[in-house]
């Protein structure tokens, strides 16, 4: 099994202070940075774009994680995968070419996501499997924190789960991830849980705590926890 890995959601921080925020919060924990740029245009809210990524990317040695609701990607993966993004992943419902986009981001030397929304069938990504490194379940509706886990796409999880195989594919989930429901995500097959607002409720001295009760829930479910 790919290891369990907790993502914070940069979303959910206090964007006034965002770089002592990802150091505080990587700091506690966290394993890989999780980036949500939002176009206002694929997606109902605006967020950040790679200048902002760049400007961060000195405040931690742990991988970024760009998670692009963008409509369209390809003219912008050059600027992310610059700015210092290690995964990629681009939407299958933002655009024509997915494929196309995937291959666009292993030509520039990074891991591709591919994501799906709650309401798009797991059959989207069968095509893409030899072309991806993540895939990415969306458990809320894309745009914004703090939404509560749409329980259903555990099933797809677990189809996607059954479709990866031996692949060497990191399964994601994102959007109202806790420590209640990470369990449920782990046993259906996620390693790569993301949190936002599980994260980083209670501000800076929560953090560890936050994402120790995650990890801990995923670990146990997968009967590993030592
Ligand atoms: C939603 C974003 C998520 C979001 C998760 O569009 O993709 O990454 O930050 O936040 P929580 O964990 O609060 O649902
Ligand atoms: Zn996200």
């Amino acid at each position: 099994m790919r290891p369990i890995q907790i993502l914070p959601s940069m979303l959910a921080s206090d964007f006034s202070k965002l770089g002592q925020e990802v150091s505080d919060i990587m700091g506690a924990g966290g394993d890989i940075v999780h980036l949500d740029v939002m176009d206002g245009h694929f997606v109902p809210n605006i967020t950040f774009g790679p200048d902002v990524i760049k400007a961060i990317r000195k405040c931690t040695d742990k991988p970024f994680d760009t998670h692009l609701m963008i409509a369209p990607t390809d003219p912008f993966l050059e600027a992310f995968a610059k700015a210092g993004s290690d995964y990629i992943t681009v939407h299958a419902e933002a655009g024509p070419h997915v494929h196309r986009s995937l291959q666009a981001i292993r030509a520039l030397g990074k891991k591709a996501g591919v994501a799906v929304n709650p309401g798009t069938p797991e059959d989207l990504v069968e095509y893409l499997l030899d072309d991806v490194d993540l895939i990415l379940a969306m458990t809320v509706n894309p745009g914004f924190g703090g939404q509560s886990f749409i329980r259903p796409v555990l099933e797809k999880v677990r189809r996607i789960r059954a479709m990866v195989g031996d692949r060497p594919i990191d399964i994601e989930v994102d959007g109202g991830v806790t420590a209640d429901n990470a369990g449920d995500c782990a046993k259906a097959g996620a390693n790569f849980l993301v949190a936002g607002s599980a994260a980083f409720k209670g501000g800076p001295n929560a953090y560890a705590a936050n994402i120790e009760a995650i990890r801990k829930a995923a670990l146990s479910a997968r009967g590993e926890l030592v």
